[in-house]
């Protein structure tokens, strides 16, 4: 299993790294506020710093923002004490221990997440089960072999320095959404390279 070591180190120069690309991130929380109302449960799984829970909180009812590095979590609630938002949960998880009733979600958002987890796809089953029929995935994922397939030999070397990198295709991560019970929604990449803004639907 993947450690936090790596993203507890680098947390606190995370939190400060201006966006790659701002229009791309803002149009991102536009086309997922449509998802949003004000009555949703929320997870988002791997939240990093906290930013794009706080930015949705006013829109629903609750968000369980969850990561495994305790340092990302302590600056997501600092920042979610500073605004006075108060519907959010931050926990300290990995998304394999988390324990959540089955088909007990509206929407799970998992944003540049998905690329570094060993067990991806069962990840996105494991998301299924825990949406409410009709319920709504929102992913932004690094779909890293499309451009750069060559990381498939060079991702072992990243492991060894503590980041966990899974290379796959635009086609993949497709394929895994839908035979997982998905319909995607809505497709997005704003760039060659960008990583992939997907909305898929509970069938
Ligand atoms: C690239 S950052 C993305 C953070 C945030 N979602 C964003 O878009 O800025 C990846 C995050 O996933 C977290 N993470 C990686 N593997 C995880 C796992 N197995 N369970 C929970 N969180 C994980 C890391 O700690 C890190 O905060």
């Amino acid at each position: 299993m993947a450690s936090s070591f790596f993203w507890n180190r680098i947390a606190n120069r995370y939190a400060r790294q201006p966006l790659g690309d701002e229009a791309a991130y803002q149009k991102k929380l536009q086309i997922t506020r449509d998802y949003l109302e004000l009555d949703m449960e929320v997870l988002e799984f791997g939240c990093g710093t906290g930013s794009t829970a706080l930015a949705h909180a006013p829109f629903v009812k609750h968000i369980l923002a969850t990561d495994f590095s305790a340092k990302m979590i302590e600056i997501a609630q600092g920042k979610a004490d500073a605004q006075n938002i108060e519907n959010i949960t931050f926990q300290r998880a990995n998304i394999d221990e988390l324990n959540l009733p089955d088909q007990s979600l509206d929407v799970v958002m998992g944003h540049s997440i998905l690329h570094l987890l060993d067990n991806w796809r069962d990840v996105i089953i494991k998301v299924h089960g825990k949406l409410k029929p009709g319920g709504t995935f929102i992913t932004s994922t690094a779909c890293i072999a499309d451009t750069m397939p060559y990381f498939r030999f060079i991702a072992p070397i990243m492991r060894l320095l503590g980041l966990t990198l899974q290379i796959f295709t635009t086609k993949e991560l497709e394929q895994s959404l839908t035979n997982a019970g998905f319909e995607i929604e809505h497709q997005w990449q704003p760039g060659e390279g960008a990583s992939l803004f997907v909305v898929a639907k509970k069938r």
